[in-house]
């Protein structure tokens, strides 16, 4: 007998993040006051078929270790970057939190963004000030070029950060020369990434690749939603192998309208100056 059973919905938390539509602004997912538009009416249409979930990921990744399923499961991995996903949103507000506070200043800083997405994130600290680069795996860059000219945040306008591109970096082939010359003449001073850890086999290659954009001054912001016991560990490991520490922000410390209790948690990441 096959039981039926209806699990968690993704993503959770209410928000709204919609097409273009000035009229209704008060409607929207707000940061700093600004809307942040990412055609959510036009990829209703592209369905994500139950398999594709993190969630159901982590249940079926005795699958991933059959080579036959490489291009299924790639399908499936990169498809997740036609949603917008709840850690982006408790990120998202999380930093704004900060900047109102006075605790972060992201003015004129640089930013990446690993696994962007639809960039909300991104997005988020290209309002708050921030030069922002959104990265994504090269399947994911279409969709993601298309929300940078919907929120017209790209370099040409200079009153607030900006995207200051789109670029195509997977963590499975990820070479450093990717930003060689950025990271000699000034690194990225934070890096972002939210709802990234869901998979067993891109957890290593993930955390290798944060690390190598990261130096000594480097703050990694990292949400991540916890749905499974398999990539908590591999998560753990991965961070001490490539010498960086962390810190869980207390959840007091999260936006309180914005927050889903102890399911996602933001990880405060640094280069740890013993290793
Ligand atoms: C669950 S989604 C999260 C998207 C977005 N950060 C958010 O929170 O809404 C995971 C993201 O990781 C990206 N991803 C998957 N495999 C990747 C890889 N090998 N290299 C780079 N990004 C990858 C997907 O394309 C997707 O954007």
């Amino acid at each position: 007998m096959v039981l039926l059973i209806t699990g968690p919905r993704w993503p959770a938390l209410k928000w709204n993040l919609s097409d273009f539509n000035e009229d209704s602004k008060d409607e929207f997912f707000l940061i700093n006051g600004h809307p942040i538009f990412t055609h959510e009416k036009e990829l209703e249409h592209t369905s994500l078929s139950l398999d594709s979930s993190p969630e159901a990921h982590q249940d079926n990744n005795s699958q991933n270790q059959n080579p036959l399923n490489k291009d299924f499961d790639r399908e499936h991995t990169t498809n997740t970057s036609k949603v917008v996903w709840d850690s982006s949103i408790v990120l998202s507000k999380y930093i704004e939190t900060l900047v109102a506070l006075s605790k972060l200043d992201l003015n004129s800083k640089r930013v990446l963004e690993l696994g962007a997405g639809k960039g909300v994130v991104g997005i988020a600290c290209a309002i708050l000030g921030a030069t922002v680069t959104l990265s994504d795996a090269p399947e994911a860059i279409p969709t993601l070029s298309e929300v940078v000219r919907l929120n017209k945040l790209n370099a040409s306008i200079p009153s607030r950060g900006c995207i200051e591109r789109v670029v195509a970096l997977d963590w499975i082939s990820c070479s450093q020369e990717i930003f060689a010359e950025d990271l000699a003449h000034s690194p990225f001073d934070f890096i972002v990434a939210s709802d990234v850890i869901w998979v067993d086999w891109l957890v290593e290659p993930l955390i290798k690749t944060l690390a190598g954009f990261m130096n000594q001054t480097t703050i990694a912001y990292l949400a991540y939603q916890q749905r499974g016991a398999r990539c908590h560990p591999l998560f753990l490991k991965s961070m001490q192998e490539n010498g960086l520490k962390y810190n869980i922000i207390p959840f007091q410390d999260l936006h309180p309208q914005y927050q889903l209790g102890d399911t996602i948690a933001v990880y405060r990441l640094e280069k740890d100056s013993i290793v």
